[in-house]
């Protein structure tokens, strides 16, 4: 049993105030692995007055002294990557696939953004005026159970490069990985107060942070309704907000896609992450001519893909991260089938063989109309709906009628061709085919995915405030 009974403040593992317990489970199983002490609204006033404290020491470091506290983050946290990824497969449950990606780019974000801090323009001349850009103050973090080690890894980042100090709510569901996370920056002996981190449920820390005076920024991940309180609530003492919120992303096969590439393609991205992931293409919008094909071979790949625990290093989609999750999933694959959308492959239960664990059939619906709310609303699991289109225009105008605008993905064997559709796309980013992430490119969504931008320059500025001095 892993009993995590503190949290860390001003640079030491503390008993937190808090008197709640999470039981924390392992979603492959079932079987409770844990217990986590959840701290509460005066533990968040502790972390916010030792990040106050460390503030002013923090925000007059020159970009050299920030670009050495990140490679001493990015060294401590790679030197855990084992510890990371078994207490994600344990936990999360995750695809080891993913879980190797996810510990390596835990890690890489200190990098990267050591390299952003190094060439990013603090000080500017504009006429007559020194524009600096300064640290805005003590920024809070609130972030989801879908990709924690990336999550937590990117806001400290952020907020070191900015000069700022951070406290941290993650999710209860992912304490174990906090854990480990929170060593590894114990480790990196950072000045006391710089990087603090509450465990505890959203309506008591998250939002004991979001109304909090001495906050000075939000940076947020996780659902759009979750995301609008804490904008509201952040609202009343004008504080700064990042929100990496939710996606219902289209991935448009072009009509000269080479499906027998395109769909494998895409299906690594509708399933990415198990499902759970902000970013997954989760419409895939098919011309009429080729929906035939397409079904064919979306069946046909779907059968090679094994569900099960991430312990089977082939497995390539796990479980939900709990029986929560799982419901809500199944509640929408039901929704489906009321909405007379028709089941191509998957529906209800758990796959064959697997009698427990959160795991869901991997569903696909096609024949979807986009005003279905399996087409409107992120579901969050392997489900995916098939929109047929009969001319490139429409699908242009599928692709962008949603109230979303995280990612989307076009699928063509002609790169131009490709480009020019994606420049007609409402969204924050376009993959087309299979390119990889791009570490220092903006990421952020379109209308109710989000406001504000991460990673790179982009995301740094965000934690920043110009001031001119004229003179
Ligand atoms: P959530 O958005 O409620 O949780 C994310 C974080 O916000 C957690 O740390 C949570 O404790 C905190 N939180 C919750 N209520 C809060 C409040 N009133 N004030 C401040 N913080 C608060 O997501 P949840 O409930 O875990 O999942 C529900 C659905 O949200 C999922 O099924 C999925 O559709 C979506 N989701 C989207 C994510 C994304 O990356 N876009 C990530 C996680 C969930
Ligand atoms: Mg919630």
């Amino acid at each position: 049993m892993h009993i995590i009974d503190t949290i860390y403040i001003d640079g030491a593992f503390v008993t937190p105030r808090g008197q709640d317990r999470a039981p924390l489970f392992n979603p492959a199983t079932e079987q409770q692995i844990g217990e986590v002490r959840l701290g509460d609204a005066d533990d968040a006033d502790l972390a916010v007055a030792a990040a106050k404290h460390a503030f002013p020491a923090m925000a007059r470091t020159s970009p050299a002294e920030r670009a050495a506290i990140l490679r001493r983050l990015h060294e401590a946290v790679a030197a855990r990557a084992v510890d990371m990824f078994e207490a994600m497969v344990e936990e999360y449950g995750a695809p080891s696939g993913f879980c190797g990606f996810a510990v390596h780019h835990a890690a890489s974000l200190f990098e990267d953004m050591a390299k952003t801090v190094e060439t990013y323009a603090f000080r500017r001349t504009i006429g007559r005026a020194e524009v600096s850009m300064e640290p805005l103050g003590v920024v809070a973090a609130i972030i989801p159970w879908n990709s924690t080690l990336g999550f937590i890894a990117s806001k400290i980042a952020t907020a070191i490069a900015a000069g700022s100090t951070i406290v941290i709510k993650p999710s209860e569901m992912s304490a174990i990985q906090t854990q480990v996370m929170a060593n590894a920056i114990h480790a990196a002996r950072l000045p006391k107060g710089v990087v603090n981190i509450v465990n505890g449920y959203g309506p008591v820390v998250g939002a004991a942070l979001s109304t909090h005076p001495d906050i000075a920024k939000i940076s947020f991940t996780g659902s759009t309704m979750t995301g609008r309180a804490i904008l509201t609530a952040a609202a009343r003492t004008f504080k700064r907000v990042t929100l990496e919120l939710g996606g219902k992303g289209p991935q448009i096969f072009l009509e000269d896609a080479d499906l027998a590439t395109a769909i494998p393609i895409a299906l690594a991205s509708g399933f990415l992450n198990s499902g759970q992931a902000c970013m997954a293409g989760t419409r895939l919008l098919v011309p009429e001519s080729r929906l035939e094909e397409a079904h064919v071979r979306l069946k046909a790949h779907i059968e090679t893909l094994k569900v099960g625990p991430a312990t089977d290093p082939e497995v390539q989609i796990g479980p939900m991260v709990s029986q929560k999750q799982w419901e809500r999933v199944q509640s929408y694959i039901r929704l489906g089938l009321d909405e007379y959308a028709v089941l191509l492959t998957g529906g209800e239960g758990r796959p064959d063989g697997l009698e427990r664990g959160w795991f869901v059939r991997p569903t696909v619906f096609t024949h979807v109309g986009n005003q279905m709310r399996i087409a409107r609303e992120e579901i969050f699991g392997p489900v995916l709906c098939v929109i047929p289109y009969r001319n490139e225009a429409e699908a242009i105008a599928i692709a962008n009628d949603t109230s979303y605008g995280l990612q989307s993905y076009v699928l063509s064997s002609n790169i131009d061709h490709a480009r020019q559709v994606a420049e007609q796309l409402q969204a924050g980013r376009v993959v087309i085919n299979a390119a990889p992430h791009e570490p220092l490119a903006p990421f952020g969504g379109f209308k109710q995915s989000g406001i504000g931008r991460e990673y790179g320059a982009f995301g740094l500025e965000a934690f920043l405030e110009p001031r001119a001095v004229l003179s």
